[in-house]
């Protein structure tokens, strides 16, 4: 099996805990990983501070943690070979800036490298209702290879607490990143 090398992007869109259940998976997932790098906006850790109530992000130390400049950091560049980059939540700020090329933070950055080489962008997009701008970026970067995901969570599952229905969401970023994992499929036992 080839191990995935992952870039997760945090912003400042409302939905911290959807980051939150995805770090919590990803470890699950170690064995089928080589590398997990994070980067989370300003406004990422603002939201998740008024959301969550705390800064867990800090107890991670599986994954790599790079400061949103840090145009040094290994994904920044083609030659890296990071594989798949999830965005989770997605802001529309963030889209619109990766929709239009304005590679001036790491996160949009990152997606751009990950667009060019054809590679696996997910995006975790997050606000309602959608604006024409909001709707036309999303056109813009599927139409550049990107997946839009949005966190559009489902209730067939019947969960329970929040992170079960944060879970059905980062199940399915899971399955279209091409992790081999256990989740729920409508009509299967
Ligand atoms: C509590 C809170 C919730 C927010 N929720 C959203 C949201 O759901 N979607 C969105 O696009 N922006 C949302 N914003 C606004 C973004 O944080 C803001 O546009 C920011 O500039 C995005 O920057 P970033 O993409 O670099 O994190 C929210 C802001 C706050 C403080």
């Amino acid at each position: 099996m080839i191990k995935k090398k992952v870039v997760v992007a945090v912003t400042g869109a409302s939905g911290s805990i959807y980051a939150k259940v995805l770090f919590d998976q990803l470890l699950e997932l170690k064995d089928q990983i080589e590398a997990v790098g994070v980067v989370m906006s300003d406004n990422a850790k603002e939201v998740w501070q008024f959301e969550l109530d705390n800064e867990d992000y800090n107890h991670y130390q599986d994954y790599t943690f790079y400061n949103k400049n840090d145009f040094n950091a290994p994904f920044a560049s083609g030659s890296a070979k990071y594989d798949t980059m999830i965005i989770i939540p997605c802001s529309m700020g963030t889209l619109g800036r990766i929709a239009h090329g304005i590679s001036n933070d790491l996160i949009s950055r990152a997606a751009d490298v990950i667009l060019k080489e054809r590679r696996k962008l997910l995006a975790v997009v997050r606000d309602t209702p959608f604006s024409l701008i909001h709707i036309n970026n999303m056109k813009t970067v599927t139409e550049a290879g990107g997946i839009i995901c949005p966190a559009n969570p489902s209730f067939y599952s019947l969960p329970k607490t929040i992170e079960e229905v944060a879970g059905t969401v980062v199940s399915r970023v899971l399955d279209l990143a091409g992790f081999e994992q256990e989740s729920y499929r409508w009509q299967e036992k």
